[in-house]
């Protein structure tokens, strides 16, 4: 069996992660060879392009006119390991491929990991067994950039608790990795996951972060699956010496923070970065610290109803890699020019279009080849319901995600224009507003007031439509809907 082999703690849906034989614990310290990669010599630019793209509120639209698929915006793609390429030891349908295409565009890869117990070595052969070409320099743990941000800082004595990943990274980067007893200083210590830790080296570890040293995680992640439950994290272990010493760690690498994905970029070569994870909450979040693209595919933990309630939502959306090369589609704003296309979609999926222009500026749309494919439109009620309606894709683009990442951004954008729940009717949708995490509160007449009297709702819903209510988790509702279930 191979080490620690997943980066992905298993606290936000245990169970739909099947590890298996991807466990810490049974590596063999000294057999992995040190890393011989070589940090990209290219500077990362400044050009954040990525970022510039209609859809996101966000000025600029300079990208390649004509540009058909996905990936010609980006020259690099960060690729998560577990959950997009593979799933434990199993190959995800379809990943090495895309790994190929990509490598046959020329786009600089990186395969960006926040387990740190393995060495690139064996994390690429790993992939090679999948059928994933990779090289042990694209290879990006939270170890190597753990090792690159001490290196930076020039430097010096480390006491690790982690296994042979990051003792291997921090020797290879110049420092020195401390080992046997109290060995009195240290200038950093280094948590990482480690499935030989003892209490005698967390007491150490303690002590020297008490004396000084800077104490700094390769990744915070609490835990991570295992096929009987969930197994303790190198966040687990930070907490024994932040919960001793009472000091937070200095530095975390690894995903969601800002590090491992700028290791991830300048060792990459590239500049223009597309992120591509299954978690939002490492993954997509982690795009969002330092503000690039990402592409979230539901090949691994997350689920269409985590994205709605997610902290950080995903540029794009798609149930696989190949998604790569398709056409991308953008979600922006709507403008009053798009009125008529959003029409003849409502039009054409028998829903009322009238008065689409009155609501252009809660209204929201897909965008593909300068195309509208989508749409979404908010009605607000007492500053604080809003009624999702008027959800739309036109039908040769349904299943892709489309309408899925539309609710997710309409209900954004309704929780930024104050409503504290977000309240939706369907004839004929009702397993679509299922699986986005909406609560079915009954029939049409179980609407709050408000909505039912609108003369949409009135005159043109039946009374066996189904009534859908989603609400932030955890919000505080101080009154109940006024006419509502
Ligand atoms: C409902 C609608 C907007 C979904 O858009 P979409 O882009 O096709 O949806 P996505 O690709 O994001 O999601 C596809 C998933 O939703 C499911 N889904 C889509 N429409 C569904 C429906 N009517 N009932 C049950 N499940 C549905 C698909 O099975 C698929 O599930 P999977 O990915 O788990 O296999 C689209 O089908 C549509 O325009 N329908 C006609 C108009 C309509 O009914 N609007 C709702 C009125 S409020
Ligand atoms: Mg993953």
């Amino acid at each position: 069996m191979d080490a620690l082999g997943t980066d992905q703690p298993g606290t936000d849906q245990p169970g739909t992660d099947q590890p298996g034989t991807d466990q810490p614990g049974t590596d063999e310290p000294g057999t992995d060879q040190p890393g011989t990669d070589q940090p990209g010599t290219d500077q990362p630019g400044t050009d954040q392009s990525g970022t510039d793209r209609p859809g996101t509120d966000r000025p600029g639209t300079d990208r390649p006119a004509g540009s058909d698929a996905l990936v010609d915006r980006y020259d690099a793609v960060l690729l998560d390991l577990d959950g997009v390429l593979y799933r434990a030891t199993e190959p995800i349908e379809g990943a090495a491929d895309a790994v190929a295409e990509l490598r046959r565009r020329g786009v600089h890869l990186a395969f960006v990991t926040n387990n740190s117990s393995r060495t690139p070595e064996k994390v690429a052969e790993k992939l090679r067994d999948m059928g994933v070409e990779a090289g042990v320099e694209e290879v990006v743990s939270s170890a190597v950039a753990t090792a690159d941000v001490l290196a930076a800082r020039g430097g010096g004595t480390a006491y690790v608790i982690g296994e042979t990943g990051i003792r291997e990274a921090l020797r290879e980067a110049g420092l020195t990795v401390l080992d046997g007893d109290d060995p009195g200083e240290a200038d950093y210590v280094v948590v990482g996951v480690d499935s030989d830790v003892t209490y005698a080296r967390l007491r150490t570890a303690a002590l020297l972060v008490q004396r000084g040293a800077t104490l700094v995680a390769t990744n915070a992640d609490p835990s991570y699956p295992a096929p009987e439950g969930v197994w303790p994290g190198a966040g687990a272990l930070l907490a024994v010496i932040t919960t001793t010493t009472g000091r937070e760690a200095d530095d975390i690498v690894g995903k969601p923070r800002a590090p491992l994905m700028h290791s991830a970029l300048e060792r990459s070569g590239g500049s223009r970065p597309l992120v591509v994870g299954d978690r939002l909450d490492t993954d997509i979040s982690g795009a969002a610290t330092v503000g690039w693209d990402s592409l979230l595919v539901f090949t691994g933990v997350s689920r269409p109803a985590d994205l709605v309630a997610a902290a950080d939502l995903p540029t794009y959306a798609a149930s696989s890699l190949a998604a790569l090369f398709e056409p991308p589609v953008d979600i922006r704003p709507a403008e009053a020019d798009d009125a008529a296309a959003i029409a003849a979609m409502l039009d054409e999926a028998s829903l009322q279009a009238n008065g689409v222009i009155d609501r252009i500026g809660e209204t929201l749309v897909a965008e593909r080849n300068r195309r509208v494919v989508g749409s979404a439109s908010l009605e607000l009620f007492d500053g604080w319901i809003a009624h999702l309606r008027s959800l739309v894709v036109a039908p040769d683009l349904r299943g892709l995600q489309v309408g899925t990442l539309l609710v997710a951004r309409t209900v954004r954008l309704a929780l930024d224009r104050g409503a504290s729940e977000v309240d939706a009717v369907t004839e004929t949708a009702a397993g679509f507003f299922d699986r986005m995490g909406f609560e079915r509160i009954g029939t049409r007449d179980a609407l709050p007031a408000p909505i039912l009297s609108t003369p949409m709702v009135a005159l043109t819903c039946s009374e066996s439509s189904v009534a859908f209510r989603w609400r932030p988790p955890g919000a505080l509702v101080a009154r109940e809907a006024p006419g509502g279930a």
